[in-house]
C-alpha cells in the first residue's frame, strides 16, 4: 500500500499539513491538551463507532481510543494515513498490533497507570464476596432484612494468576490483609516470589491450594481461557474466582457451569465476553447471585485516568518525535 509522505508542522521546509488525530473515546483533557501542544489537529468524538470510524479514518495519522472497538484489520486497512495508534490504557490486546506491524504503525499505550486502582477493585470485589454485601444491599433495599454468614480473607489462600503490575500490587495488598499468597505466570518468577515471601506455584497446585483465586494476567496474543472446565475442576470446592484482567481468560459456559454446581462459589467480574451483555449465557451469570459485576470500571478513576493520560501523552509524544525524525531523513 502506498503511504502518504509525512509532513510535520512548524520545521520549514515541506511543511504540507498538520498531523491529525481521531479520538474515540473520552480520555482526559490533559492528553488532549498536549496533542494540541504538540500541533497535531484533533478530532475528539468519543463513542464513534466502527462504521464512521472506517468511514472517516483515512483521514488521520493517528487513532487514539481505549479498549470499546476492536482495530483490526479492516480499520488499519481503512487508515491509509495512519502512523501510530494510541490506547489510553494498559493492555492492548484489542489491537491487531501484528496487523499494525506490517503496515509501519506503532502501537502506544500506558503500561502501569491503572495499577492501584485496579488492585484496590481486586479488593473491593474479594470482601464483597466474601461478605456477601451486594446482595445484602439489594434484599435490604428490597425490604429483606437477612444477615448471612460470611467469611473472613486474612487465613486464607489467594492465588494470583499473572505476577505483572497489578498481580503484585494484588499480592502486597492480599499480603497487608493477612492472606497467604500463591502466584503464577507464564514467566518464571520464582525469585521475585520468595523476595516478596509468597510461592510462585504452577495452575495445578494454585488452583488446587486458593480460597480465592484473582485473574491478573494479560491476553496479548490471544492465548484461551485459563479458566475452563478442567481448571474448574481442580479447585477447591466453593472457590472465589476475581476476574479484573479480561473476559477472554474465563470460558463462558465453564464458569456458568462451575456456578451452576456450586464448585465456584463466588464469580466477581469486573470485565465481560460483550460489554454490555448480550449472549443469554452471559446474561445468566450476570443475573447469579453468586456473580458481582461491574462494568469495566477498574482504570476508571480520576487518579488513574490522569496518570494513563499523562503516560499515553508522554509515550505518543516519543512516537510522534520518532515519525517526525524519520521523514526528515
Ligand atoms: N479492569 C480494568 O479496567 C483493567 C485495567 C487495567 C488493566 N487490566 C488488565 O489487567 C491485566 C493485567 O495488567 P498488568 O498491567 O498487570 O499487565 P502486566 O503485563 O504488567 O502483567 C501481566 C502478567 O500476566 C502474565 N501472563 C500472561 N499470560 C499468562 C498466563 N496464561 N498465565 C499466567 N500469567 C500470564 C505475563 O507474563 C505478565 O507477567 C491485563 O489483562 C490488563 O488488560 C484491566
Amino acid at each position: 500500500m502506498q503511504i502518504e509522505p509525512l509532513y510535520s508542522v512548524g520545521t520549514g521546509a515541506g511543511i504540507k499539513r498538520s498531523l491529525t488525530a481521531v479520538v474515540i473515546d473520552n480520555v482526559d483533557n490533559s492528553l488532549l491538551d498536549y496533542l494540541a501542544k504538540k500541533g497535531v489537529a484533533v478530532d475528539y468524538v468519543p463513542g464513534m463507532n466502527r462504521d464512521e470510524l472506517i468511514r472517516k479514518i483515512g483521514a488521520y495519522d493517528m487513532l487514539v481510543g481505549r479498549s470499546r472497538l476492536p482495530i483490526d484489520a479492516q480499520i488499519i486497512d481503512a487508515g491509509k494515513r495512519l502512523r501510530i495508534i494510541g490506547r489510553a490504557g494498559v493492555g492492548i490486546e484489542n489491537i491487531d498490533t501484528a496487523y499494525a506491524g506490517t503496515r509501519g504503525i506503532r502501537v502506544v499505550n500506558a503500561p502501569g497507570a491503572a495499577t492501584q486502582s485496579v488492585a484496590e477493585l481486586v479488593v473491593g470485589l474479594m470482601v464483597s464476596s466474601s461478605r456477601g454485601t451486594f446482595s445484602d444491599t439489594s434484599r435490604i433495599k428490597g425490604g429483606r432484612y437477612r444477615k448471612d454468614l460470611g467469611i473472613e480473607l486474612a487465613g486464607k489462600t489467594i492465588g494470583i494468576i499473572g505476577f505483572g503490575h497489578i498481580g503484585t500490587r494484588v499480592a502486597q495488598l492480599c499480603s497487608a490483609i493477612g492472606m497467604d499468597v500463591i502466584v503464577n505466570d507464564i514467566v518464571d518468577m520464582h525469585d521475585k516470589a520468595q523476595r516478596m515471601g509468597m510461592r510462585f506455584l504452577d495452575k495445578t497446585r494454585l488452583y488446587d491450594e486458593s480460597d480465592v483465586i484473582s485473574l491478573n494476567l494479560s491476553m496479548e496474543g490471544n492465548r484461551g481461557p485459563v479458566i475452563d472446565a478442567a481448571a474448574i475442576d481442580l479447585m477447591k470446592e466453593g472457590a472465589i474466582v476475581i476476574n479484573t484482567a479480561r473476559a477472554a481468560a474465563v470460558d463462558m459456559k465453564s464458569i456458568h457451569d462451575g456456578l451452576t454446581s456450586g464448585k465456584v462459589g463466588f464469580y466477581a467480574t469486573d470485565v465481560l465476553w460483550h460489554e454490555p451483555p448480550k449472549d443469554p449465557l452471559e446474561l445468566d451469570i450476570v443475573n447469579n447471585d453468586k456473580v458481582i459485576v461491574t462494568s469495566h470500571i477498574g482504570a476508571n478513576t480520576k487518579e488513574a485516568q490522569a496518570r494513563v493520560a499523562a503516560l499515553a501523552a508522554n509515550n505518543i509524544g516519543d512516537a510522534i518525535d520518532e515519525l517526525l525524525i524519520e521523514a526528515e531523513e
